[in-house]
């Protein structure tokens, strides 16, 4: 029997990289999964697909994290299809960098939306669900530069401290509805989002890492599944690093 037999989850940004081999993870351990995007294009089908191989429910849904109402209205539906959420994974995020003396403050207002306005939405949306339902468990994708700041990353960094906080606190106030809240903060991952950094940084990155590779989407979906299963019922308001030691 898999960790997450009889659960539903629901994971934010899933139709690729980390989401995906979340969703993965979890479909694989028994989960039913719905999981939302931007749009819903070939390769979120394509995840949809590889989902189902596992023989349990899976939608994906066309919706924007970073607006309040759309979420609200996709975390209906997802109710309606599937009857519960036990799960919910914010992990949708961009990355808009610059140094201060250029950030603009578009820069800054699309970060911090999407990063962290995006968990708000989706936690205000769930949390009186779980609170009925008795029990919940909330994951949010924050990042060692958000324990660590970064220069040319503060609009990021922010957004991803500001989900630390905001997990903290919601681990403090629903804790008593049996609601466990949980960070992971990912190293350096290799996914569309650091495929996108010149390789000279890459490879600067790679030699401040003591286990000397970067980290794959399964390496923090192992650490996603632990923290929604019941192996980590006494785990919450934590932040579990998944950097190959880099942030020690
Ligand atoms: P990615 O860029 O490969 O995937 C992000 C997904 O989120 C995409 O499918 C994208 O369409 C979706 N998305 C973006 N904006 C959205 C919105 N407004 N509404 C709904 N979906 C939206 O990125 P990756 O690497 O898989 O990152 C996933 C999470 O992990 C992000 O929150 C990122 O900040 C975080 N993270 C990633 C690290 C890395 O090294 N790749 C390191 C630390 C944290």
């Amino acid at each position: 029997m898999g960790l997450l037999e009889g659960k539903v989850a629901l994971i934010t940004g899933a139709a690729r990289g980390i989401g995906k081999a979340i969703a993965l993870k979890y479909a694989e351990e028994g989960a039913d999964v719905a999981f939302t995007d931007l749009v819903i294009n070939e390769a979120a089908e394509q995840t949809v697909a590889e989902l189902e191989a596992f023989g349990h429910k899976v939608k994906a849904y066309a919706s924007n994290a970073a607006s309040f109402d759309e979420t609200h209205t996709v975390v209906e539906e997802i109710l309606k299809e599937f009857g519960r959420i036990d799960i919910l994974v914010n992990n949708a995020g961009i990355t808009k960098d610059g140094l201060m003396l250029r950030m603009s403050e578009q820069q800054w207002d699309a970060v911090l939306t999407v990063n962290l306005k995006s968990a708000f939405n989706f936690i205000h949306a769930l949390t009186p669900v779980m609170a009925r339902q008795r029990g919940g468990c909330i994951i949010s994708m924050s990042s060692v530069v958000g324990v660590s700041g970064n220069a040319g990353q503060c609009n990021y960094s922010a957004s991803k401290a500001g989900l630390i906080g905001l997990t903290k606190s919601i681990a403090k106030e629903m804790g008593p509805r049996g609601i466990r809240a949980n960070c992971i903060a990912p190293g350096f991952i290799i996914s569309d989002m650091t495929a996108a950094l010149p390789d000279d940084v890459r490879e600067q990155w790679v030699k401040t890492i003591p286990l000397r590779r970067g980290g794959t989407p399964e390496d923090v979906a192992n650490v996603a599944l632990f923290l929604a299963s019941d192996l980590s019922s006494y785990v919450s308001g934590q932040v579990i690093h998944c950097c190959g030691g880099m942030n020690c």
